[in-house]
């Protein structure tokens, strides 16, 4: 689960009877030495880890889970945040309990362990306490009286069961158990899982009665979530985009240039399309608005989870309105959020998602999955090519519904889809030798503008976003036509520019006076283009040109490579860049 956090760990076992506790700071291997120190030849049934993303306490020792109640008895590790921790602090400290760590998670321990002395029963103490926390939280707890049981629950965070033979397992994410199992139990909010090597138990928090649930079966591969043989799992998930783009148009493109997507068949085509993601899965959305727009002509917003959320009125139609949520993991707190407001009022809803079970495919009305397969890396990379390829056939879907697309164009786009995958697998190992050349020349940049326009402005902000999360240089994407109005005063010698500038009629000349714009401030320029590009004193990167927004599939895997090989060259911690979880299931 390192990918989900990795400034702290710890892990939680019952040894002779006693409840054992190690932790360390920073990645997993410091844990890894601490456990060789303390504990040698250590054999137990069950045991408890954590990997660590800080939200309540700086990343230390102290913070780190799992978390042990005062009386030594129960261990937990907790993911989300207790809204109300600090008045639930406040009064178990009236009653004599201390706190060793800044964190929100060792009161709910002491909660459940208060709760546990006046009920004596671990279930209902769980069902005591937690009807006291308000927040986020998926836990799971140990208890040094029962060694070889597990209990968990869960609210508005994610968390799984995986059934093997003779071993059962909790997590967070399907990674972390895919070795051992591929059978999976989905955990509902305000349910409590009760887990032990040979059994479980599922009960509804409230009254605590059974819950029956069919388990599911996953079809990830353990390779898939291995980094085979690339020195990165960024690297392999670059790589891996020709066959996720193939697997996502399996079933897809249909007889008759027809689109296939049966998930959308009970709905409406969407008058007005309100699209609400967070980070790149929001990048992925603005391009695609111009696809909505030019194809299936039905008007598109596109917004970002977090802003969405707190609007003050939605204004909304059930009539008119859908909402399209974007999320590789599923489980995006402020996209979520978004998501249950629409369903409060009605509106019908689309999950775009790729984690089978996650959070939001649950709640969508209706869901299409993304068959990206796991993407480990904290850089999301092929999730959004996944993500890109089914907002185009929804937008030829929509189309083709309303009886505005011809024929001509439908063959069109299934001859340039169908022959994507081979072109892009023969690119990328020229376009990984050219985006290391350049990484070479500009790494020591302080700050990087990144310009497109039309659809290519999406894909400059993603350009962005990958470049600063992962080599921390500063990185503004804007549209063109903008610089004009403000930021070019900030070109010199020292600022470079990433020029977005496929050859397509209309806006080529237009961005290629940008960039003359540039060069007169003596600004240097990266400038992605076509063969027959005429862009003068510039770093030309030329890729095969493709069909309009379509080149956007190969222009995207640049701009991967790039951040990837700066970040690479200046030695930055690729697949867990600092600050960064993978899923951002808090606020
Ligand atoms: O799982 P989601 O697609 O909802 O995640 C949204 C963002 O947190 C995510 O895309 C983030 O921006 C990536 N780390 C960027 O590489």
């Amino acid at each position: 689960m390192e990918y989900r956090g990795y400034d702290s760990a710890g892990i939680g076992y019952v040894l002779q009877k006693k409840l054992e506790v190690i932790k360390a700071c920073g990645k997993l291997h410091n844990l890894r030495e601490q456990c060789a120190k303390e504990a040698q030849a250590l054999t137990v049934s069950t045991a408890l880890g954590h990997t660590r993303w800080a939200t309540h306490g700086a990343p230390c020792v102290k913070n780190a889970h799992p978390h042990v109640s005062q009386d030594g008895r129960l261990a937990l590790v907790h993911n989300g945040i207790i809204e109300n921790f600090l008045e639930l602090k406040a009064e178990l400290l009236t009653q004599g309990y201390s706190f060793q760590s800044d964190t929100d998670s060792e009161v709910l321990v002491n909660l459940i362990s208060q709760a546990l002395k006046e009920e004596q029963d671990l279930v209902k103490a769980l069902q005591k306490a937690l009807q006291r926390a308000h927040g986020a939280y998926a836990i799971c707890v140990l208890d040094q009286e029962t060694p070889n049981v597990l209990y968990a629950c869960k609210q508005q965070a994610p968390l799984i069961c995986g059934l093997g033979i003779g071993e059962n397992f909790i997590a967070s994410d399907i990674p972390a158990f895919l070795n051992y199992t591929r059978e999976v139990l989905f955990l509902e909010d305000h349910e409590l899982l009760r887990l032990t090597p040979h059994s479980y138990e599922l009960l509804k928090l409230d009254d605590l009665t059974p819950i029956k649930r069919d388990t599911k079966e996953i079809q990830w591969s353990m390779q898939a979530a291995q980094k085979g043989g690339y020195r990165h799992f960024m690297l392999k998930e670059i790589f891996e985009q020709p066959k996720v783009i193939t697997d996502c148009l399996a079933g897809r493109l249909g007889a008759n240039y027809r689109v296939l997507l049966p998930e959308l068949d009970a709905q409406a085509i969407p008058k007005h399309l309100h699209i609400v993601a967070c980070g790149t899965s929001y990048h992925a959305g603005l391009w695609a608005a111009h696809l909505f727009q030019s194809i299936a002509k039905v008007p598109t917003t596109v917004e970002i989870a977090s802003e969405f959320r707190y609007k003050e009125e939605l204004l909304l139609d059930a009539h008119c309105d859908q909402l399209l949520v974007i999320s590789q993991s599923g489980e995006t707190a402020d996209t979520l959020a978004a998501l249950d407001m629409a369903n409060a009022i009605k509106i019908p809803t689309i999950g775009l998602c790729n984690v089978l079970g996650s959070s939001i495919a649950r709640s969508a009305k209706a869901v299409i999955y993304t068959q990206a397969g796991p993407e480990i890396s904290v850089a999301s990379t092929k999730a959004m090519t996944s993500q890109m390829l089914l907002l185009t056939c929804m937008a030829l879907y929509y189309a083709q519904r309303k009886e505005c697309l011809k024929a001509s164009v439908a063959q069109e786009f299934f001859d340039k889809l169908q022959a994507l995958p081979q072109i892009l697998e023969a690119q990328l190992p020229s376009m990984q030798e050219r985006a290391k050349q350049l990484a070479r020349k500009f790494a020591k940049s302080q700050s990087f503008f990144y310009l497109g326009r039309g659809f290519c402005f999406p894909l400059a902000l993603e350009g962005a976003l990958k470049l600063k999360e992962l080599s921390y240089i500063h990185a503004e994407g804007y549209p063109a036509g903008e610089m004009k109005h403000g930021p070019i005063a900030l070109i010199d010698p020292t600022f470079p520019t990433f020029v977005l500038a496929p050859i397509d009629q209309l806006l080529y000349p237009k961005i290629k006076s940008n960039l003359v714009e540039i060069q007169a401030r003596q600004g240097q320029v990266i400038a992605l283009t076509n063969p027959g590009s005429d862009l003068e004193h510039c770093e030309r990167w030329e890729i095969p040109a493709f069909a309009g927004p379509l080149a956007a599939f190969l222009l995207l895997p640049c701009l991967q490579l790039f951040s990837y090989e700066v970040a690479d060259y200046l030695g930055c911690d690729v697949d867990q860049p600092r600050n960064l979880a993978k899923s951002v299931t808090v606020e």
